[in-house]
């Protein structure tokens, strides 16, 4: 097959994929894969899911698009159970995560307009990331994304992550938002720091800005609460997520609390895509199953499970720090002695995949409903792995 035709903005891995069942991917040569990348923290049901399969047939029977000139059934039901879920008022439609992220950084800025016109400065984290296009890029704390594209975004501010004096030393009463991953995930599973997040409301409430926290990645169940913030006790003013939502289905939203929710009017924002009902409906699936077969009660469970055996490799083999992260969102920071992508890439070689960050790390990010004997399987798979090195 010919692959000159795609754009040539990824390292890709040298195989095509064309099934997958559960935690299993086969390439076109049906050669079989043990998957914990789970498309970056998207299949949080596996691959083919029955029940999201299912959905998908009946709803594109049905109907699977109209435009948001109307409302539709789908949409409505989704809304209503994420709301239920979070503590939030009201919620937007989307395609995917930078989508979310672009439309609650435009919330910020006009929510800012109904004090001065001159709040508009938005904070963002060292090493966080939010997203490809423009403004999601301009509040992603990474130099090698940001540099090709300069200028980016004006009135955006990056922080040191987790430092409480250097926040402080940025936040003034210009700030509309902070837009912040509870526990970074490209960066390399690093969580935030409770009295840091706690500083960062407070600063918010105070002086009329909106706290924004991403659960693109660290969202939908994977650390073990269906939002993020449910970990913390701290509740943002608006939430973004996507990936784990559709469980394999694009879509995004952006949920808002009651704070910001009428800020946007008729005509502020829309999305051709947004809500159709075949994304919601899948969506609609994808909390169901999460929500009544307790596989978020499990998450947490299965995540301890999971770090204790890895930290016997860790003690067993000096080839790593620790590991990072809570529930089905870990990290496997590396010692100095060996680079993450060829771990990853070693794993590859014997049909493990796995997926690295940054911070020498290598995450680990199986579906959620992920067996016992599967996390088992995986730690068997890590030791041949570092039995190469
Ligand atoms: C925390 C976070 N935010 C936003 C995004 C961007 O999401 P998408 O690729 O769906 O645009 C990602 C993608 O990895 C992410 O991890």
């Amino acid at each position: 097959m010919n692959t000159n035709n795609i754009l040539n903005t990824y390292n890709r891995f040298d195989a095509i994929f064309t099934k997958g069942k559960g935690t299993y991917l086969y390439d076109i040569n049906n050669e079989k894969y043990f998957d914990f990348v789970s498309g970056i923290a998207v299949n949080c049901l596996g691959h083919s899911n029955p029940k999201i399969v299912e959905t998908i047939q009946k709803q594109s029977e049905t109907l699977m698009h109209i435009s948001n000139l109307y409302w539709n059934d789908k949409q409505l039901e989704l809304a209503n159970k994420l709301n239920k879920l979070g503590d939030l008022d009201k919620v937007f439609f989307c395609n995917s995560g930078t989508e979310a992220n672009e439309l609650a950084l435009k919330i910020a800025r006009k929510f800012g307009k109904n004090f001065s016109q001159d709040k508009n400065k938005i904070l963002y984290m060292k090493n966080s990331f939010h997203g490809r296009t423009l403004g999601a890029l301009s509040v992603t704390g990474q130099e090698k994304y940001q540099t090709p594209y300069k200028p980016i975004l004006g009135g955006t501010v990056q922080c040191e992550f987790n430092n409480i004096k250097d926040f402080y030393s940025k936040f003034d009463r210009t700030v509309c938002g902070v837009i912040i991953e509870l526990v970074q995930g490209e960066g390399g599973i690093i969580e935030i720091d409770p009295e840091f997040l706690q500083t960062i409301k407070n600063l918010c409430d105070i002086n009329n800005a909106l706290l924004i926290t991403d659960d693109v990645q660290c969202g939908i169940g994977r650390l073990g609460t269906f939002f993020a913030y449910q970990k913390f006790s701290v509740t943002p003013d608006i939430i973004t997520v996507a990936k784990g939502l559709g469980g394999g289905f694009p879509i995004g939203a952006v949920l808002v609390g009651k704070k910001a929710s009428d800020t946007l009017k008729p005509g502020d924002h829309g999305s051709t895509f947004g809500g159709n009902p075949l994304a919601c409906s899948v969506a609609n699936t994808v909390i169901d199953e999460l929500t009544s077969n307790n596989i978020l009660t499990e998450v947490s469970k299965k995540g301890d499970y999971f770090k204790n055996k890895i930290n016997t490799l860790i003690k067993k083999y000096d080839l790593f720090e620790k590991i990072n992260g809570t529930g089905l969102l870990l990290g496997l920071k590396l010692n100095d002695k060996i680079a993450s992508s060829d771990f990853v890439k070693k794993a590859f070689e014997k049909h493990f995949l796995l997926v690295g960050a940054g911070n020498n790390t290598v995450r680990l990010l199986p579906p959620l409903n992920v067996t016992y004997k599967e996390l088992d399987k995986a730690t068997e798979l890590l030791e041949e792995v570092i039995k190469d090195f």
